[in-house]
């Protein structure tokens, strides 16, 4: 895993054995991008990627000059990574290399979740400073290579070392210049209750991307992107990923430029930032995460999987079975006392369940949801004997209990508001939108921070609370703080997550036992920033089993099952009214980290008994489920045949399930086989279904033992035929493998 200094050509290698990035210090000392792809030789020059000289725009040929850091204004119009206004109020500027430096392992980023390392020589770290003499500014960006994993994190430090204040305009994280623009851009985009689904779509001259504005990195669009080949399909093909370990507003932008080379850059937001950098200060970009692939999507997602999982989420929580949860919003919404939430446990139970949920309405006069937030003491009237009591109880029956809270909101009808008006985001001299009845906090205060750490201590140390869901329902408007000045208040977006990663980073560093899931009105803030105080989030508040066939699929691109919360609901479902069978709800939520969102004690007896044996299910394949590598065989999106398909394998390949979903029937539809990945291939595999197969469903016409060669190269014959057919929508099937 070396990182290479040649001084003679004036190049940086940063290598593994399966990726290299290049770098080239040009003549004119700017910094060069040379080359990001599968591993290179070491040792050699590759310094014609990147010719030296530089002749303002362009090179001697009159081609574009591929560029690491690029800013505007010097002949440079692709879009720039830096933009920065000085005392003068230009803004141009000649960052020249001055030095550099590698130290072993990687530094953290001050207020900032970042990738980190564990144990010596896993990874090295290479920083080089840039310089402007006139400006007096210095830019610090730094390179991390893993021993063994695809992937360059990237950020950067922008430095003021003069002596008069400069307003950086924005500072992305990473800047990638690209040699051509054959590409895909590929993004998770949605909304509410439809959270990432996959856009795929060419790279056109001029730019596009997807960003958010909202004060979260939204429903709408997630802060990862791709570029993938046109021809690039999960199993084959190049894919570079980007993704951004934050949780505000970003943008991810490509630019095809006129000679068809690319640019892609990720970041905070430009629109509406600003950062004021006083004399001796620096700004601190969050970090991006760049994975590389020559071998299809899958292989690039599964980088970002074992990255996150292993390097990203921290705490105790990391590395353990996460437990079966029973959520009851969907059971009761507000409306619950303390026996019927102990009846609902029972219930749960009974079933195998492992951990009670006590979602929104516990608290202040919280009825519905047009008061309370912010009043973090329990509803009396609903909890008499308060949370200790009903948490206790739970405990008893043998459930962990765990706790709805949402930290950053207050209601208008509040205590907390009727004391603290100033603390709620607005513009004083203006109206502040409602949204969902709610104002948001103003995170940017350390004394609203320190409060909420306050309050929110007391209650997750009055009870035995095992787990707690951190939800987020609305979004910012009239961004604005009192406290910050006129020419400072393009810092508020920023310095609000800031607050919120401090109120994370230490509460859950004070009740280190706890697992924590994250949340924003559903799959609202599922990002890498929230991954490392969370391990897991809410995916979705829609649990329909056929639309989560393309949230998660979506949703997997970049995060692993271990982050998915995945939900069985009652039906005929509450977000889209559909009537799914509870064996195909379960196949669905099976992969990820599993749980129920219904009213147990409102259960038919075979009901009752068919999710016991679900639990069960996934009690055996936990491991699985929640820590396999996981494949995607089939798309859910538009594909001719109505199904989707994926599975998971063991790390050993000794195991793996797979899962096909039939979403509509289609009559007389013909034979059908699935092609596995990732299996052994000299290893023999003993199949089981589940659920097991009635006599009259039509035989499987698989063998019980099959060998992984045959499994990868011809595929598991899928059920066909008419008789198949007419058992009619919304089917699925786990296929369970073990090596014999
Ligand atoms: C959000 C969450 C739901 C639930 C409600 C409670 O919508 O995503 O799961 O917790 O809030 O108000």
């Amino acid at each position: 895993m070396p990182i290479e200094w040649n001084s003679d050509t004036r190049e940086f290698h940063v290598r593994n054995d399966r990726v290299s990035y290049i770098l080239r210090v040009l003549e004119n000392g700017w910094l060069g991008h040379a080359y990001f792809g599968s591993a290179l030789t070491g040792d050699r020059s590759y310094a014609q990627l990147v010719p030296g000289e530089f002749y303002g725009f362009s090179n001697r040929l009159g081609d574009p000059v591929p560029l690491e850091y690029p800013s505007g204004g010097s002949g440079d119009y692709r879009i720039p990574a830096l933009a920065i206004e000085l005392s003068d109020g230009s803004g141009v500027l000649d960052l020249r290399y001055r030095n550099h430096r590698v130290v072993p392992g990687k530094p953290a980023i001050a207020g900032l979740p970042s990738t980190y390392v564990e144990v010596g020589g896993e990874a090295e770290t290479l920083e080089i400073v840039l310089a402007d003499a006139i400006a007096q500014i210095e830019v610090h960006l730094r390179y991390t290579i893993y021993r063994d994993r695809p992937v360059v994190v990237r950020g950067a430090r922008v430095v003021n070392v003069g002596k008069v204040p400069a307003i950086l305009r924005f500072a992305m994280s990473a800047s990638l210049d690209l040699p051509d623009s054959d590409w895909q851009l590929l993004a998770l985009s949605g909304d509410w209750a439809r959270e990432r689904h996959v856009h795929r779509q060419d790279l056109r001259p001029g730019r596009q991307s997807v960003s958010s504005g909202r004060g979260s990195s939204s429903h709408q669009h997630n802060p990862f992107v791709a570029l993938v080949r046109p021809a690039t399909t999960e199993g084959s093909g190049e894919a570079i990923g980007l993704s951004l370990v934050y949780s505000g507003n970003f943008l991810a932008e490509a630019e095809v430029e006129p000679f068809g080379t690319a640019r892609l850059r990720v970041g905070i937001n430009p629109d509406g930032f600003s950062w004021v950098l006083e004399p001796g200060a620096e700004f601190a970009t969050p970090e991006a995460v760049l994975a590389f692939s020559a071998s299809g999507l899958g292989d690039l997602s599964d980088a970002y999987h074992r990255l996150f999982r292993e390097r990203l989420a921290r705490g105790s929580w990391r590395d353990k079975a996460r437990p079966i949860v029973l959520n009851n919003w969907e059971a009761t919404y507000f409306d619950f006392d303390e026996p019927k939430l102990l009846a609902i446990a029972a219930a749960a139970r009974e079933m195998g369940i492992e951990l009670f949920v006590l979602d929104d309405g516990w608290f202040g006069r919280r009825n519905d949801d047009s008061s309370s937030l912010g009043d973090w003491q329990v509803n009396a009237a609903k909890l008499p004997g308060g949370l200790d009591s009903l948490a206790r109880k739970v405990e008893a029956m043998g459930l962990r209990f765990g706790l709805w809270i949402e930290p950053e909101m207050v209601s208008r009808r509040s205590e907390l508001f009727a004391q603290h008006p100033e603390w709620a985001v607005g513009i004083p001299s203006r109206p502040r939108t409602e949204g969902r009845n709610q104002y948001v906090l103003d995170m940017s205060r350390p004394e609203v921070v320190d409060h909420l750490l306050e309050v929110l201590s007391t209650i997750l140390g009055s009870a035995p609370i095992s787990y707690v869901k951190w939800d987020m329902n609305r979004t910012i408007t009239e961004p604005f703080s009192p406290t910050l000045p006129a020419w400072r208040q393009g810092e508020f977006m920023h310095r609000y997550i800031l607050g919120v990663y401090s109120l994370y980073d230490r509460l859950t560093r004070a009740f280190p036992g706890i697992l924590f899931e994250s949340c924003a009105g559903g799959g609202g803030r599922f990002d890498p920033g929230m991954l490392a105080f969370a391990p897991q989030a809410w995916t979705s508040d829609d649990t329909d089993a056929i639309e989560r066939l393309k949230i998660q699929w979506g949703t997997s691109m970049a995060y692993p099952l271990s982050s998915m919360a995945a939900h069985v609901s009652a039906v005929p479902n509450h977000q889209v009214g559909r009537v799914t069978p509870l064996a195909t709800r379960a196949a669905v939520a099976f992969f990820g980290v599993f749980g129920y969102e219904l009213d147990p004690t409102a259960l038919s007896a075979e009901e009752s008994a068919e999710i016991a044996g679900q639990v069960a299910f996934y009690k055996q394949w936990r491991d699985l489920f929640q820590r396999g590598r996981f494949v995607r065989l089939s798309s859910p999106f538009g594909g001719e045949r109505d199904e989707a398909a994926w599975m998971s394998v063991a790390d050993d390949a000794r195991s793996a399930i797979v899962a096909h979903y039939r979403i509509l029937s289609r009559p007389n539809p013909g034979p059908r086989r699935l092609r596995l990945r990732g299996l052994d291939p000299a290893a023999m595999y003993r199949l089981s279904i589940w659920p097991a197969p009635e006599e009259d469903e039509g035989a499987v016409a698989n063998p019980v033992v099959l060998g992984g060669d045959l499994l990868m190269a011809a595929g598991l014959v899928l059920e066909s035929g008419r008789e198949s057919a007419r058992q009619g929508d919304f089917r699925a099937r786990l296929y369970v493998l073990e090596a014999v």
